[in-house]
């Protein structure tokens, strides 16, 4: 017999498609299996910051429709470290300790905390200071999160991705063009990779394979001499300059993000091809929209088992995808380091044995 808790679910960083259908497991098994209490937590840690904490009960009546809907009904940020928060006066101030009294306020039993590796850090660091039961279920676009094979969002992502290249073929042949698409992932290439290859992309570039324009050129004037007319390059955002330069943009903010490869690449590539060059930057498109049929499974799997490890007690635990199984593992495993894509991925050997163009 599993003692009744009251349980908070918060979603934190950059939202992407299949968060909501995660808050709807974790809430028709809690609830619905053993008959917890479940508070959504508003906007991230800011939730438990303010006074009252911010939260909305979650009942099984009204959450049926979050299986098809896109974002996260809690809200969420990627900005304003708890540890170093920004204030008005412009200084920095560790907000830390109002967070965790704010889940004590709230008599929590255990906390869900959907995020990456950067959210899931300091979710850690807040449960180890206030003694919090964490639980942590990964989910970002780059699916960049380590022990899991997939992060919630990815999925969704990906064939958003592969969409834009299914389209870009046809106008790229018809004006015998060459389209760059540019695509999100910070410093993992798993959504290039991914996406080129669905959507059959000639060149591939992303941040873990330095690359040569010569090999890209050399590549497309093979295909133009073969009467190949068009051809397709899928560029992940973090790929650097040749020479090894980050390529960021700055907004009036004064925070840098990344932005611009498509365009570099684009004026290196029409100089030594001749081709008419264009580039698709796809943005947040891909964080948008309906989640795929994979990210509502992963997202409900996650959830279910979410909430089986708080039943055991199993705390500071993050579940994970591998091998068609969710188990789980230590929080502090899963973000000492990001995934990259590995030199030995399945799917950078399929990409080059069916000779597409990594660039190097
Ligand atoms: O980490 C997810 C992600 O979408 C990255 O792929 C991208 O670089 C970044 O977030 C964009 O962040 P923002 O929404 O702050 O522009």
């Amino acid at each position: 017999m599993v003692e009744h808790k009251r349980i908070g679910i918060l979603t934190s960083g950059g939202d992407c498609a299949g968060l909501n259908p995660a808050i709807r497991a974790v809430v028709y098994h809690a609830v619905g299996t053993y008959n917890w209490e479940v508070l959504g937590i508003c906007q991230a840690t800011y939730g438990l910051m303010e006074r009252p904490p911010q939260i909305v009960k979650l009942e099984i009546e009204k959450i049926d429709p979050l299986l098809m809907s896109g974002g996260t009904i809690l809200g969420t940020t990627n900005k304003g470290d708890p540890f170093a928060f920004p204030i008005s006066d412009g200084t920095l101030r560790d907000r830390s300790e109002e967070i965790i009294d704010g889940y004590h306020l709230l008599g929590l039993d255990a906390l869900i905390g959907i995020g990456g590796d950067g959210s899931l850090a300091i979710l850690r660091k807040l449960a180890q200071q206030g003694n919090l039961n964490l639980i942590g279920i990964p989910k970002t676009i780059d699916n960049d999160v380590n022990y899991t094979e997939l992060s919630i969002g990815f999925d969704t992502a990906v064939k958003i991705a592969t969409e834009a290249l299914d389209r870009l073929h046809f106008t790229a042949a018809s004006h015998s063009r060459i389209i760059i698409l540019e695509v999100m992932g910070r410093d993992a290439g798993h959504i290039a990779l991914n996406a080129g290859i669905a959507g059959g992309a000639d060149v591939i570039l992303i941040p873990e394979i330095p690359y040569k324009i010569d090999n890209i050129c050399n590549y497309i004037r093979k295909r133009q001499n073969l009467g190949k007319n068009y051809s397709l390059i899928v560029v992940a955002e973090a790929v650097r300059t040749e020479v090894g330069e980050t390529v960021t943009q700055d907004d009036l903010s004064g925070k840098s993000r990344f932005g611009g490869i498509g365009h570099y690449l684009a004026d290196k590539v029409y100089l030594c091809t001749g081709a008419e060059t264009r580039v698709t930057v796809l943005g947040h498109i891909q964080r948008g929209g309906v989640p795929s049929a994979t990210d509502r499974l992963v997202a409900s799997a996650f959830g279910v088992a979410a909430v089986d490890l708080i039943a055991e007690e199993k705390y500071d635990q993050m579940v994970t995808w591998q091998n068609l199984q969710v188990v789980s593992v230590p929080i502090a495993e899963a973000i000492a380091k990001y995934r990259a894509v590995d030199f030995n991925d399945t799917l950078l050997r399929t990409a080059r044995s069916m000779g597409i163009c990594l660039g190097d």
